[in-house]
């Protein structure tokens, strides 16, 4: 059987990139963040879509080039049809929409919240793929769900965050901080240098397996407010600490609902994904669940966690194997369920 090219393309939010796939290997990864939000504290959608289309060319060239394969090699071409941003989205979706045209290759929509979950399916040494049905946490800066994945494309939302992601509350609360966007990676690095039970922020009470981040953060606000009235210094003087405190709060919250649907479902295979699984905190918390509660626990590789075109090839590998294509009707969406 000969191998099966994906070309893969994500642009929903502020990063642009590409993938080569080879069946369910990588052949290249390549990514280009956007550092022009950092200086307005967030992305602003505008100058995000502008950067993917001077990004979008560069970054599939290189992807190309760094995997070695020729566009006339290409089975498919795969992007990320939504959820994000319209503007951002819909670079990507026209350029995969007329290269496969141009190509005369099948065009493949992937939602990109599925390709979080699904990213570990990739074929990677010392990486082990999880079976169906298993539990996924994907905590990203735009969302955080507890999904139940019963196949590669029958997923249940079965909680989820009634407020903030999880991604922004660490961005929130490293704002508070003083500390640049996005803060999540800096909560993260301080927070190894400090002590987790400085500090003392009340847990949320959320029924079910549904979360809820935004009391938390106007916590975090008030008691910086209190303690800087008090002593101006007092972040400089405890950043580490402040920052352990507030991981360990928020890694309490997400290990304690993601526990709680283990025993409700009996099930004992548990994912995470989306950015925020990059943190330091989460992928301890996770490893040492499998002794704690004999559960076997699935951690992205690190390039796979964060937007990355990767996981959208690896859907899309899975959808050209049973014939998933599109039309060149289909239509890029800003909000997409399951
Ligand atoms: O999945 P992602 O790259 O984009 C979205 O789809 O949202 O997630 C980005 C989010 C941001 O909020 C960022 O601060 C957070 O992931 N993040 C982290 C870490 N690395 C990225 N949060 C905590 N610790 C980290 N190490
Ligand atoms: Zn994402």
């Amino acid at each position: 059987k000969s191998p099966v090219f994906i070309l893969a393309i994500e642009s929903s939010c502020d990063d642009t990139a590409a993938a080569v796939l080879q069946n369910d290997k990588v052949l290249s990864n390549v990514v280009a963040n956007q550092a022009i939000h950092n200086q307005y504290g967030g992305v602003v959608p505008e100058l995000a879509s502008r950067a993917h289309q001077q990004n979008i060319v560069p970054v599939i060239d290189a992807a190309l080039k760094k995997a070695g394969v020729a566009k006339a090699d290409l089975s498919a071409v795969a992007f990320t049809q939504g959820p994000g941003l319209m503007g951002s989205l819909l670079v990507g979706t026209s350029f995969a929409k007329s290269l496969s045209m141009a190509l005369d290759v099948p065009l493949i929509a992937v939602n990109h919240m599925q390709a979080h979950v699904l990213a570990h399916f990739i074929d990677e040494d010392g990486f082990d793929k999880p079976e169906f049905p298993f539990l996924a946490l994907t905590i990203s800066g735009g969302h955080t769900q507890i999904v139940k994945v019963n196949g590669f494309f029958d997923m249940e939302i079965i909680g989820e965050t009634t407020d903030d992601a999880v991604g922004e509350a660490f961005d929130k609360s490293a704002k508070i901080l003083g500390l640049p966007y996005p803060g999540g990676p800096l909560v993260d690095k301080y927070a190894q240098l400090g002590n987790p039970k400085a500090f003392a922020f009340t847990k949320p009470k959320v029924p079910g397996l549904d979360f809820s981040f935004s009391g938390l953060k106007t916590a975090i606000l008030y008691f910086i407010q209190k303690n800087v009235a008090e002593n101006p210094n007092f972040i400089e003087e405890n950043r580490d600490d402040i920052c352990a405190s507030i991981q360990h709060t928020i890694i309490g919250i997400l290990m304690d609902k993601i526990k709680q649907a283990a025993d409700q479902t009996g099930i004992k295979q548990v994912a995470i994904g989306g950015g925020v699984s990059a943190n330091s905190g989460i992928r301890q918390a996770m490893k040492d669940a499998e002794a704690l509660y004999g559960w076997k626990t699935f951690i992205p590789k690190f390039e796979y966690t964060t937007d990355n075109a990767a996981m959208i090839g690896i859907v899309g590998y899975q959808k050209f194997l049973s014939h998933h294509f599109e039309t060149a009707n289909v239509a890029a969406k800003a909000r997409i369920a399951f």
